[in-house]
């Protein structure tokens, strides 16, 4: 095993645990051939606007962010969005799926390491969208940026972790796909494993994980071997 230090193994959520595309579908439906630009946008602007807002010191919790992106992206691409539409696809994400590779990799990881979820999604959205598929109950806590009232890559958020686990920084991994997440955790002094399910590149801001696994059954093979 190559981390014999950690005891905790802390997971980002969306895009690591949480399939954003399965609310392509929708987008597809509501917005037609506009649906992929949409899609793009959004997560671009949702991700954008909890650093801006950090950097503004203009906290408002993560469902309100990704709302906003969803509007900004509909007036990028020109289409038109309804009330209805907005509570549709805002309640699609309450349900969005966990990757394949998640719940029997969860289900290893479980019998040797503490398991956490660490997200910058403020606890109604976060819990529903886990409990929608049975990934809550494998979790020792679910801890949200909502609770800083700052997002991830501030440090602070990063400490909430070492704080209700009553860890050192060493003894918890930290596993993201989101690339700027695992500089930012790498940063604070976690130990981190992308993990690149994007077939991405390492951000060049001089924080490296120590690990790289395709997924999380990889990760739960490297562990465990
Ligand atoms: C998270 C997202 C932003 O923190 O990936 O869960």
């Amino acid at each position: 095993m190559p981390l014999p230090l950690v005891k905790a193994i802390v997971f980002d959520a969306y895009g690591t645990l949480l399939d954003i595309r399965t609310i392509d579908q929708l987008l597809r439906e509501l917005f037609g051939e506009k649906a992929g630009n949409i899609a793009a946008v959004w997560r671009q602007k949702q991700l954008e606007y909890t650093w801006l807002r950090t950097l503004m010191g203009r906290y408002k919790n993560f469902e309100a962010v990704t709302r906003d992106g969803l509007v900004f992206a509909c007036k990028v691409a020109q289409a038109e969005l309804t009330d209805a539409h907005i509570l549709q696809l805002m309640e699609a994400y309450d349900r969005l799926l966990v990757y394949e590779d998640v719940r029997p990799a969860l289900d290893r990881l479980k019998n040797k390491y503490r398991l956490a979820v660490l997200s910058n999604a403020n606890p109604r959205m976060l819990e529903s969208a886990l409990a929608y598929n049975e990934v809550a109950e494998k979790m020792e806590l679910i801890l949200s940026a909502d609770e800083a009232k700052l997002f991830k890559p501030r440090p602070e958020v990063y400490q909430l972790a070492v704080q209700k686990l009553n860890l050192s920084p060493e003894e918890i991994l930290f596993i993201s796909s989101n690339t700027w997440d695992v500089a930012g955790a790498k940063s604070f002094g976690l130990k981190v494993a992308w993990a690149n399910r994007f077939d991405g590149y390492i951000e060049e801001l001089g924080f490296e994980p120590d690990l790289i696994i395709e997924n999380l059954e990889a990760l739960a093979g490297k562990l465990d071997g």
